[in-house]
Formats: C-alpha cells, structure tokens, sequence
C-alpha cells in the first residue's frame, strides 16, 4: 500500500497553468503507462470494502480508464457517464457547476436496475462537482451509490462536502 501510494506519486505528472493560468493539472497518463503501477492501482481501488457491486459508474473520459477495469475486477458491470450529447436516449441528465459556466452529464437509466448497487470512479476528486452530478444522476435512476473510489483526492477544495453520508476513498490525498 504505501509502496502504491509512494509509486502514483512519482507518476502522476504535475503539470502547472494547464488548461488554464492557475490550474495545476495532475496528468495520470504516465502512471497509466506502467504496467505493475496500473495493475496495482485498479487492485487497490477495488477492493472489496463496499460489499458485492453489482455496476461501477465512470466519469468522462478520465474516469472511464479506471473505471472499465475495476468493474472486470469487482465482476461488475460499467455504467459509462458520459458529457451531454454523446449517448443516444432515452436519457437522464445532470447539470453542474464548473469554475467557468456550466456542464451537463448523462446516463441511460434503462441500464440501472432498481436497487442497483453501483461504485462511483474517476481519477480526481477536486471541487466535488462532477462526483456530486454523479451520485444525483445515479440515485434519481433509483440506484443505492455505495461508495466512491477516487485516485487522486486533492483535499484543499474540500470535495468532500458535497459528498455528504458517502464511503470516499482515495489512493492518494494531496493539499
Ligand atoms: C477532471 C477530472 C475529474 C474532475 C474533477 O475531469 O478527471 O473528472 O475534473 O473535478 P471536480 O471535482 O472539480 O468536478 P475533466 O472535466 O477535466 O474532464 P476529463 O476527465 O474528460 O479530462
Ligand atoms: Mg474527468
């Protein structure tokens, strides 16, 4: 475990004033090149602390990379989330704010059975605004979220708080 930790933090690229002046972007794509690191972080993410997952949602696009494989480890299905106007419907949508306007995300409900037990992952856990979409959009389809599982948590933009009542892990906190 903290060899994982230790090794995310060397491959997760830190790359400042991208997109934008400001921003700090956290670049997995280095890490996703590792094959032993990749490995050991979709184990890590899915561990079996949440109970029997019958559906992990992944968040557009990052979220999708680790998403696929942990449903395969979990032996549960995928329930892509994808950003409004990429899904043929029927449809159930969510919109959110981002720093700059808004963003809609969308899944299709008929996918989700009532009850559904689903784990909710994606790469960063930041502002908490596209996880928040994401359990809205889940449980208005009737589905229990169990959990969400993030790689990277950046804990000065307390996400968190908008993820009240929920199981958050992530592989790795920073400030
Ligand atoms: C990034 C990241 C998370 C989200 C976290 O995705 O992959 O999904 O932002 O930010 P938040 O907690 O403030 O909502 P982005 O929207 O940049 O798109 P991408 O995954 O398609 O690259
Ligand atoms: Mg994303």
């Amino acid at each position: 475990r903290d060899d994982v930790v230790r090794r995310v933090n060397a491959l997760v690229r830190l790359v400042p004033d991208y997109p934008q002046p400001g921003v700090l972007f956290r670049d997995i794509t280095p890490l996703l090149a590792d094959a032993s690191a990749f490995a050991d972080v979709v184990a890590t993410m899915a561990s079996p602390a949440h109970g029997p997952v019958d559906l992990v949602a992944g968040m557009e696009a990052r979220g999708f990379l680790l998403a696929a494989p942990i449903a395969t480890a979990l032996g549960a299905g995928l329930v892509p989330v994808r950003k409004a106007g990429k899904l043929p419907g029927p449809l159930a949508t969510e919109s959110y704010s981002l720093e700059y306007g808004d963003a809609s995300i969308e899944i299709q409900p008929f996918t989700i059975p009532a009850g559904a037990r689903v784990l909710v992952v994606d790469d960063v856990l930041a502002t908490g605004g596209t996880a928040a979409a994401t359990v809205r959009l889940l449980r208005a389809c009737g589905a229990e979220v169990v959990g969400l599982s993030f790689l990277v948590e950046i804990a000065g933009l307390d996400g968190r708080r908008h993820l009240e009542g929920l199981a958050i892990d992530s592989v790795v906190t920073v400030d």
